[in-house]
């Protein structure tokens, strides 16, 4: 087995490793989804940025591919604290798009795996699953031969249903298909004579998937179609690998994690110890600091709110503070456990250094608006409090009273109560934040459903093309009458409208919105064809192309350019020419964020 492997070497391996395979590197791409995925909240998937070219579209950098992605799931956000739960994790992954299939990736997965030179985990601690079968899709017999041909012992390959060896996307909508998953046997003595991989006592865990991408599902619920490739998609969670052949007890023991430990030990005079309440909050404090740091430090920042994204932000923060308060640290203080992770990631993310200042103060800020709302939230639970009873209940409607007005987190609330042996209606929490966000016409519901909506009718994709376009216009009619710095921040684009957010410092007067307005209803008059050119990003920025310059797809990029209206850097798709977009109309102009402006806007056809 591999001595002394850290997160950071087996980053190093994996980039090696993929490209003695004649693959390339996709750059990490951004914790939010791009603009045409409606309705999830973040990337959670590194398969995730590539769902258009694994559905047929060309990628401009081949067909063998391999990312290192950040990666966001919150629905397990309250398990954080124990000995393997994150929000963020590193997802390690290599993609063929219609390049080679099973035969090779599964011999590569076994090299990798096995071979002295990389990971040298000794052939007989692994297992493998393949698909069953069922009424639609054949049993995988293929993986299954592949594997014995590699070595691996015929019991020590096992054949299960779909629950266990299919992937799709969450909501079940998008590319799928069966997969087979690698297991690895942490020693500990096996529960019974039915152990396998397929139990959870802990003997196996999963290190790595390998699915076999040849089918698309169109909408919630449809049947499955062929895709135009067979193509291949992993991914291996980069902490749990690392610690489980480490035999660590915690993925907090990861070497990712150690500077940020050292400083909370020394912040707080305690030792880490992953078994007691103590330890719950060291690994909350580390996750959720860490999960902010790559937010706010993405190339698409996603600053504390009381929505979507931000709202998410704002509870890690807040959750963050309780702890470093529960660890009797100065809570300004954690800034300086940002700074490790900064400083810890500088040579995968060189971009956190420039944007330091950023990330340190709006942490701060965060932080700082926490203490004074909890100044004053606690009055008012002490009075709500002081009408209870032991034992009893505080509804869910006043959790979210104290939660929406004094920013209390619904954590804050359970813990604070839980001293009084005051119980919370934690659902009736849910739902009275559900209706909260369904009134609010800022929040898409379909967000926190969690499903990506993929567009695969014609119409749709049209449509969301269009809005597209008119972006990019919109864009660049900021840049040209509001500020050449109003940047884009954000951007959600749905069927029916587009939403941009854009950095400016001030409220758009009426005539910088007409002149904006007339900008894009002028540039779909003059009726220009939309036009992309592939080229290294240094050529784009020459070109004076806008858009978002740290490039997703390494050295080639795409410009989109509309007549002398628009040059930006982006991924596609676009409307053919602009006058097909109809007539443009800007709907609302608001606050985003501070510093940041954002416009709804519509085509009317
Ligand atoms: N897309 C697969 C996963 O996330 C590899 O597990």
């Amino acid at each position: 087995m591999k001595k002394n492997l850290t997160s950071k070497l087996l980053m190093n391996m994996w980039c090696e490793f993929w490209q003695e395979k004649g693959h390339k590197q996709v750059k990490g791409a951004s914790l939010i989804p791009n603009a045409n995925d409606t309705s999830v909240l973040f990337t959670t998937a590194g398969m995730q940025p590539l769902v258009p070219y694994l559905l047929g579209e060309k990628h401009p950098q081949g067909t063998r591919l391999f990312s290192i992605q950040p990666c966001l799931r919150t629905n397990d956000i309250d398990e954080v604290g124990d000995n393997r739960h994150h929000t963020m994790f590193f997802m390690l992954g290599n993609w063929s798009l219609g390049d080679y299939f099973k035969k090779e990736a599964i011999s590569w997965s076994w090299d990798f795996l096995t071979n002295p030179k990389w990971l040298d985990i000794p052939k007989n601690r692994l297992a493998v699953t393949v698909f069953k079968g069922d009424e639609t899709v054949p049993c995988d017999n293929t993986s299954a031969k592949l594997w014995e041909e590699q070595g691996m012992p015929k019991d020590k390959i096992f054949f299960f249903p779909k629950k266990d060896n299919w992937w799709e996307m969450g909501g079940g909508v998008g590319p799928c298909g069966p997969d087979t998953e690698i297991f690895f046997d942490t020693g500990k003595p096996s529960c019974g004579e039915h152990c396998n991989p397929s139990c959870d006592c802990g003997k196996w865990v999963e290190i790595w998937n390998n699915v076999f991408m040849e089918f698309l599902i169109k909408t919630e619920g449809g049947q499955l179609s062929k895709l135009p490739n067979q193509n291949v998609d992993t991914g291996m969670g980069m902490e749990r690998v690392v610690s489980v052949l480490n035999g660590y007890k915690s993925t907090y023991q990861n070497d990712c994690f150690a500077g940020a430990i050292e400083k909370l030990e020394l912040l707080s005079n305690k030792k880490f110890d992953f078994d007691n309440e103590q330890g719950r909050n060291f690994a909350i404090i580390c996750d959720h600091i860490r999960a902010s740091v790559f937010l706010l430090g993405d190339e698409n920042p996603t600053v504390p709110s009381n929505v979507g994204q931000g709202y998410i932000l704002r509870r890690l923060i807040r959750r963050s503070v309780n702890c470093a308060r529960n660890l009797e640290i100065n809570v300004k203080e954690l800034v300086l456990v940002a700074k490790e992770f900064i400083e810890f990631y500088a040579d995968f993310f060189p971009q956190f250094i420039d944007k330091q200042n950023f990330i340190l103060d709006e942490l701060n800020k965060e932080i700082l608006k926490f203490e004074q709302a909890i100044d004053s939230g606690l009055k008012e639970f002490n009075r709500i409090i002081q009408q209870k009873n032991n034992g009893e209940t505080i509804d869910g409607i006043t959790a979210f009273h104290l939660f929406d007005t004094f920013g209390f987190p619904l954590e804050l609330t359970i813990e604070l109560a839980k001293k009084h042996n005051i119980n919370v209606d934690k659902k009736g929490f849910e739902k009275a934040f559900a209706e909260h966000q369904q009134k609010s016409r800022d929040a898409s519901s379909g967000m926190f459903k969690g499903g990506v909506a993929v567009a695969v009718d014609e119409n749709e994709k049209l449509k969301l093309a269009k809005l597209h376009t008119a972006t990019h216009l919109l864009h660049a009619g900021l840049h040209k009458f509001v500020s050449p710095d109003a940047n884009q921040r954000g951007s959600n684009i749905t069927t029916e409208r587009l939403r941009f957010d854009f950095a400016c410092d001030h409220k758009l007067s009426q005539e910088e919105l007409e002149k904006v307005e007339n900008y894009v209803n002028d540039a779909i008059k003059a009726d220009v064809e939309i036009t992309c050119e592939e080229m290294s990003l240094e050529d784009a920025k020459k070109s004076g192309a806008i858009g978002i310059f740290e490039s997703k797809y390494g050295e080639k990029v795409k410009v989109y350019t509309m007549g002398n209206f628009s040059k930006e850097i982006c991924g596609g798709p676009h409307a053919g020419r602009t006058g097909e977009l109809g007539k443009f109309k800007i709907q609302k102009e608001e606050s985003s964020s501070s510093g940041v402006r954002r416009i709804k806007a519509i085509l009317i056809d």
